[in-house]
């Protein structure tokens, strides 16, 4: 930096820590340039003297100005189009017609959040919620704007429908796309507030190529926190050589690509649903019960089915009849082979008082059993195992008499 005034360039040294600080970046990859600028500007808005009480004491509005400054906002839509055509192969076959919730982490003005849900709608995925996170402030309110320069599309074509009309050289995203994502500003180097995610699958792109190791480590954990188990993590080609601590490559490894680890026996709701219930009483029994889902079991269909059943079992919990059932239709509509779901169904049922409809469910689960080994561990969100669930179907369908 060489153009500091006199009082501001005893402070150049914190001035660019305070940049690193607030963004993660490595202090080769500052835009020494905009800092600068941005110094020169606020300067004249104010005095030197003022804007160097402001760096000395961090003041809130200077850091997300500084922020603004450093951080570089290149995107545009359908980027890297190899992500959005593998998520609609490869994934969104599992979740049609079921929700699915997508983070869009360092999303810049937008261009990349509206395209995961273009994807997503053309995808089948009814009422996708998209969230948009970016630090810069002025970034997001163009992306909630919607309005974008032709350039945006950098010549290329619309990938999948998005646009309401194009005025001019104005690209309108249309209502519906709109309504679907939603912008918030957020530090990747903090975690999500409470009450945000989990979230099936997080793209975080061309974001954590210009962070130091450790706040890139930093980041990577708030991701990972922020994924179901088993969720998709999808990175920049450039952002890190090797897959992030708790998380194995997923697809070609071209793509960068990651799923997180699986739920290490994910624990029950403080007030077990009936099936938590029925699980508990199983253990207590002293029947099979394994730490973790073998790996080599896991599919990505199991852990989509584990998630859906996961986030119906929290609309259980929380007595939200509706969504749970919409959940639970979800489940057995797209994964009808997923054991722990037609016995999560059953109880439902059961609770419900539609004893026909959870006997048939007990006997279509008895069937799916049959051949099973009954050591055999089947993946869910507890990995029980099919002798568990055979038991049970059993001693529900003999006890008709006594309910
Ligand atoms: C190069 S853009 C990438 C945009 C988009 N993900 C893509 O691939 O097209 C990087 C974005 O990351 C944001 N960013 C940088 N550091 C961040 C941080 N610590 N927290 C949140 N966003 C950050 C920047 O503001 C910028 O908008």
């Amino acid at each position: 930096m060489n153009n500091l005034n006199p009082v501001l360039e005893p402070l150049k040294d914190s001035l660019m820590d305070l940049a690193c600080q607030v963004t993660g970046f490595r202090r080769d990859a500052l835009r020494v340039g905009a800092i600068e600028k941005m110094v020169q500007e606020r300067a004249s808005a104010a005095s030197w003297e003022e804007l160097a009480k402001d760096i000395s004491a961090g003041s809130p509005t200077f850091i997300s100005q500084l922020a603004e400054a450093v951080t570089v906002g290149e995107t545009y839509f359908f980027r890297e189009p190899e992500h959005l055509r593998f998520l609609e192969e490869k994934v969104l076959p599992s979740f049609s017609g079921c929700p699915l919730r997508a983070w869009s982490a360092g999303c810049a003005t937008g261009e990349e959040t509206y395209s995961l849900v273009a994807c997503l709608m053309a995808g089948g995925v009814k009422n996708p919620g998209i969230l948009g996170t970016d630090l810069a402030q002025k970034q997001l309110e163009t992306a909630q704007k919607g309005d974008y320069p032709t350039w945006s599309l950098r010549g290329a074509g619309e990938m999948y429908p998005l646009f309401e009309a194009v005025e001019g050289q104005v690209l309108k995203v249309a209502k519906e796309f709109k309504e679907a994502a939603r912008f918030m500003k957020h530090n990747l180097l903090d975690p999500l507030p409470a009450g945000e995610g989990p979230f099936d699958v997080v793209f975080c792109r061309n974001v954590l190529v210009y962070f130091t190791p450790e706040a890139a480590r930093q980041v990577l954990e708030n991701l990972a926190q922020a994924l179901v188990p088993e969720g998709l993590l999808f990175l920049g080609p450039a952002d890190i050589p090797f897959a992030p601590p708790g998380f194995k490559p997923y697809g070609p490894a071209e793509l960068s690509i990651y799923q997180k680890s699986p739920a290490p026996n994910v624990p029950l709701p403080e007030k077990p649903s009936p099936a938590a219930k029925a699980h508990t009483v199983t253990k207590s029994a002293s029947l099979p019960f394994k730490k973790e889902n073998p790996v080599s079991e896991i599919t990505l269909g199991k852990s989509l089915a584990i998630a859906l059943h996961l986030r119906a079992l929290e609309a259980v919990e929380k007595e939200e009849e509706t969504e749970a059932g919409r959940l639970l239709g979800c489940l057995r509509r797209e994964f009808p082979d997923y054991l722990p779901g037609l016995y999560e169904i059953a109880l439902w049922n059961v609770r419900r008082k539609k004893k026909a409809a959870a006997e048939e469910l007990m006997r279509e689960l008895l069937k799916k059993l049959k051949g099973k080994s009954k050591s055999r561990t089947i993946p869910g969100p507890q990995s029980l195992t099919a002798g568990f669930y055979r038991v049970s179907a059993q001693a529900f369908l003999a006890r008709k008499d006594e309910r």
